[in-house]
């Protein structure tokens, strides 16, 4: 049976990572923690479930262009994108232009804390144009953007 209160709102969910993300669980543990990144998805997997999301899918890719593109074709198909861009976070205005270009919210993720890190890390140039950034939280910072976009989702 429907009601006024039932939800329409779909709750479609990319989850794109930047080069490199591919060598979790061996590259810099230290600082990127021991998980895989099928490990990670998995996790996300579940979590998506748990919270009614619809849908949710991944891609990593160490190219850019690949990422660029795959962001501009979420419009319309996905309704919030989480990107951890890694390096190209610090330099990719093409990436940047992209999540501009489109109506889908996207929240920028990053495993470690890139303000505690090299200078370099500092900036983002995705940052003024993303919904929000979680750091340093490591799988938690997957999870809480996760939360965080079915919630805005939800309440929509
Ligand atoms: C990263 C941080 C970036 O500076 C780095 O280039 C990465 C991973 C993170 O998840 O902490 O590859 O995005």
């Amino acid at each position: 049976m429907s009601s006024i209160t039932d939800e329409v709102n779909t709750k479609r969910i990319l989850v794109l990572h930047g080069p490199n993300l591919n060598l979790l669980g061996t590259r810099e543990p230290e600082i990127y923690g021991t998980l895989t990144l099928n490990e990670i998805n998995e996790t996300l997997k579940t979590r998506a479930k748990e919270l009614g999301a619809d849908e949710i899918n991944f891609l990593q890719s160490n190219f850019e262009g690949e990422l660029v593109e795959a962001i501009q074709k979420a419009r319309g198909r996905y309704d919030f994108i989480l990107l951890n861009a890694a390096a190209l976070t610090h330099y990719s205005v093409a990436l940047r232009d992209a999540i501009a270009a489109i109506p889908v919210p996207v929240i920028e993720i990053h495993l470690s804390n890139i303000h505690k890190r090299e200078e370099f890390r500092h900036n983002s140039v995705i940052a003024p144009v993303v919904m929000g950034q979680i750091c340093g939280f490591g799988l938690d910072s997957y999870i809480a953007a996760l939360e965080i976009a079915i919630r805005k989702l939800v309440r929509s």
